[in-house]
């Protein structure tokens, strides 16, 4: 495993990270459908022994349910893991900030977390009101470092005036997620933010899994490459469908030609991208996370990834820079 620096703290986190969200999910949970808990459990033990020490969670993933895991998991070893977690949207003012982060703490039976996120950017908060909060929460000990997620070139400007040091900005990056790279990227790496890429297998489209849109479940065919048509979805847009499924059969190919399995190549292929610092890839067993994890050890070519980056191309033209998977238009939750 190789580590890099978070952002400009002093903390080291593992280059692929184990995403928390499917972890505790049950049959309520429209993405991900239910998980078995035995599963999940072996799963943190696998990224322990693989030497990931970086997981991430939120308040909001099965109302808590994930944080409850990842304590009970994490028991009598906190030591090992860099815990990441979350504050909702609705809870970004002041008071509503502290007791999210303490509910956060008691679920994960924890005295500190490591990196305590804002989940989404909430225009109706002055964020010199949540920045206080975090700084009070830091002064406290109650968290080591604080970032955001989905914070588009609006939101980070406007974070980086204030001259708070921010670790890192949580964003969807992926293969077939490249909409960061026309302002967040360049905007994070000239003030040294991480970038966490979330979806970094584009939900299990980038594991080659599924050969058509009709396959993929429809709790999963919500984002926008995906038809509005399709039951789950609140974007409104017409997607781009054959677009996304031609990507991943060139993306097929490539890989064939370098002998890896298709999961590997797109988390390393992240791995060579400006700013990223960390991979947060999704498992829901031992195996999975155990393939995705051989990613940090891949080195590709600049022939390599430019090829990887052209047969995506038409994709990321396709969703242009908004960067928000599942909102589009003016409904769209980045600015
Ligand atoms: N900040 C935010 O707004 C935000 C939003 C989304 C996610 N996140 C974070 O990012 C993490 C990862 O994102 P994600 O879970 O959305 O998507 P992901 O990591 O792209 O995909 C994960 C899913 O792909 C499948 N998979 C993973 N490895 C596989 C393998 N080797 N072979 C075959 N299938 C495999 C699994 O589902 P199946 O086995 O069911 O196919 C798994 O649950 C989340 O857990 C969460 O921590 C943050």
């Amino acid at each position: 495993m190789n580590y890099r620096k978070l952002g400009n703290t002093d903390i080291d986190v593992s280059v692929i990270a184990l995403g928390g969200w499917a972890l505790a999910a049950d049959s309520s949970e429209v993405t991900w459908g239910k998980q078995d808990e035995r599963d999940s459990l072996a799963t943190i033990d696998a990224a322990l022994d693989e030497g990931i020490n970086f997981i991430d969670t939120a308040e909001g993933y099965s109302k808590g349910a994930s944080e409850e895991l990842i304590g009970r998991a994490l028991k009598g070893r906190r030591d090992r893991m860099v815990v990441a977690t979350k504050a909702g949207r609705k809870n970004l003012a002041p008071e509503k900030l502290i007791q999210a982060c303490e509910g956060s703490l008691r679920r994960l039976q924890m005295d500190m977390i490591d990196l305590y996120q804002l989940h989404w950017a909430d225009p109706e908060v002055p964020l010199e009101d949540t920045l206080g909060a975090l700084s009070t929460l830091r002064d406290q000990g109650k968290i080591r470092a604080f970032g955001v997620c989905n914070f588009g070139p609006g939101d980070l400007s406007d974070l980086v005036k204030t001259g708070t040091d921010c670790a890192s900005n949580q964003l969807a990056y992926s293969l077939l997620a490249r909409a960061i790279e026309y302002e967040i990227q360049p905007l994070c790496m000239e003030h040294n933010i991480g970038i966490l890429c979330y979806s970094p297998l584009a939900q299990g489209l980038l594991t080659g899994k599924f050969r058509t849109a009709d396959d993929v479940p429809a709790g999963r065919a919500r984002t926008r490459h995906f038809s509005s048509d399709r039951t789950e979805t609140r974007h409104g847009e017409s997607g781009c469908e054959t677009e996304t499924f031609r990507a991943i059969e060139k993306i097929r190919n490539s890989c064939d030609r370098l002998g890896r399995p298709m999961e590997e190549v797109a988390l390393a292929w992240l791995l060579h991208q400006p700013a990223v610092t960390s991979v947060l890839a999704g498992a829901r067993n031992p195996e999975q996370l155990r393939r995705n994890t051989r990613a940090a050890a891949v080195r590709l070519d600049k022939e390599v990834l430019d090829e990887l980056a052209e047969a995506t191309e038409e994709v990321k033209h396709a969703l242009g820079p908004n960067a928000d998977l599942w909102m589009g238009g003016d409904n769209s939750r980045m600015r």
